[in-house]
């Protein structure tokens, strides 16, 4: 073993490493806030200069992380924010946690990912680790960073060790933080997964070695394929079941029953986030490479991305039942954030189905208590506000429509005074029957 090797594992057990996180967003905030917990010095970098500002003032810009941890950040000398890649000198360990997005025809976007490391070549030095943590295609750490960081005439497994390292952050489910999540690891080679396990070892209530790399790689895309695949399922049985008058939920909810062989997926508008609609993609490029077409992964996409049409076809015709053409109708839209509970709006198919509800010239207002502005996106810019969840403004509109089901939203208020309410997630079942005066149609 090398004496960059030594040292730096000397430097991880005993918790002296200092490590950097490139990328602090919705991944590499949580991720620094559990290496800050356990022990370890952070140096936190981003291009987005607002976002180093934010936290030189304290200003909590990811919600669900609490006010707590941005004052904490403010004043700790343990978390160093930067946009000066210099600072990353002294990192022991740099964590990649930047964006991997589609490009254009949906081919994986690396670009991030290889400014990333054309940054650390720049600056690097013997005895350090460097670790992806974002969600890309088998090979990437291997065959397209490695090249990149040899060039710096540093020796990988000697004087560098790489490694891959999913995130399976789940923003806004309180019972599972960064480091109570279980993490992958998987080297270019053994003496790299070797360090990374030792990092990962305490910071995470688990880490799992893998062999490789590109097993860790291949594992995160197919928890994610995984998942929509099994949305795409249960939103084709909702179609289906809807028009034989029967329940999705309370069929999932029976199905729940059986105790082993199947897991409970939701239906719902569309799928959102940075990962579930953009991940598949990644694998089905990849697989064309070697001559494979993704056939359950094209046709889970076809199926979720017909959800906002779905959704609106189902808007107009309950409001056609109620004698008001789609074209006059005042609809207040509820949750527009991606999922429940988190302040992302990013690929939220609430976009597609404002898109769609505006081609038809309804007016549209929406409520959405952790998004008091509806932000500027990739494609779409609406220049929305949230407006307060009144009795008036319920009873002003022809229909709330239920994108997102955030929990403190007061949907008792919205069964009493709405006339109608399409609801996407089933989010009315919490109040109680007999105080749910408005129709109700499920999408
Ligand atoms: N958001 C999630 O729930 C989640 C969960 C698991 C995995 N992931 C994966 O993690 C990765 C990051 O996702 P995210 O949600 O944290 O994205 P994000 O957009 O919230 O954060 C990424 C950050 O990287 C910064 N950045 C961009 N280029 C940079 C560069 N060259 N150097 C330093 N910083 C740079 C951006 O300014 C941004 O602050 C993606 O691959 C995503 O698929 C995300």
């Amino acid at each position: 073993m090398s004496d960059s090797a030594r040292q730096l594992i000397e430097k991880i057990d005993n918790q002296t490493a200092k490590v950097g996180i490139l990328g602090l967003g919705y991944v590499g905030l949580p991720l620094s806030k559990a290496l800050l917990e356990n022990g370890f010095d952070v140096i936190g970098f981003d291009v987005d200069h607002r976002k180093i500002d934010s936290i030189e003032k304290g200003h909590a810009y990811i919600e669900h992380l609490g006010q707590d941890f941005f004052d904490f950040l403010k004043e700790t000398k343990k978390f160093t924010g930067t946009s000066d890649k210099a600072d990353l000198v002294e990192a022991d360990a740099i964590l990649i946690c930047v964006p991997t997005p589609l490009g254009k025809h949906n081919d994986p976007d690396l670009s991030y990912v290889l400014s990333c490391t054309e940054l650390i070549r720049e600056i690097m030095r013997p005895g350090q680790l460097i670790a992806l943590e974002s969600t890309t295609y088998p090979g990437t750490t291997r065959n397209e960073m490695m090249p990149i960081l040899d060039q710096s005439g540093l020796t990988c497994g000697e004087d560098y060790f790489l490694a891959y390292s999913p995130e399976r952050e789940d923003p806004g489910n309180a019972g599972r933080s960064a480091g109570e999540i279980p993490k992958l690891v998987g080297g270019v080679d053994d003496l790299s997964t070797d360090i990374a396990m030792k990092l990962y070892d305490q910071v995470v209530a688990k880490a799992h070695r893998v062999s490789s790399a590109e097993v860790a790689e291949s594992a995160k895309l197919l928890e994610n394929i995984y998942r929509s695949v099994n949305i795409a399922l249960v939103n084709e049985m909702k179609i289906v079941l809807s028009d034989l008058d029967i329940d999705i939920w309370e069929v999932v909810e029976a199905a729940k029953t059986k105790p082993f062989g199947f897991q409970a997926f939701y239906p719902g508008p569309g799928l959102g986030g940075h990962c579930i609609p953009i991940d598949p993609f990644y694998l089905s490029w990849k697989a064309r490479e070697v001559g494979h077409n993704t056939r359950f992964i094209e046709l889970a996409g076809e199926i979720n991305t017909s959800m906002p049409k779905y959704v609106v076809d189902k808007v107009s015709r309950a409001l056609n039942d109620d004698g008001v053409a789609i074209s006059k109708a005042n609809i207040l839209m509820l949750g527009l954030a991606y999922k429940k509970n988190v302040d992302d709006p990013r690929e939220t198919p609430a976009a597609e189905i404002i898109e769609r509800l505006a081609e038809m010239n309804c007016t549209l207002s929406y409520h959405d208590p952790h998004l008091p502005e509806f932000p500027e996106m990739r494609k779409y810019d609406f220049k929305m506000s949230s407006v307060p969840l009144t009795e008036e403004a319920i009873r002003k509109s022809d229909c709330v429509l239920v994108i997102t089901d955030h929990d403190n939203v007061d949907y008792g208020l919205i069964a009493k005074h709405a006339k109608l309410v399409v609801d996407t997630r089933n989010a009315l079942e919490r109040v109680p029957e007999a105080e749910r005066k408005a129709r109700i149609v499920k999408a």
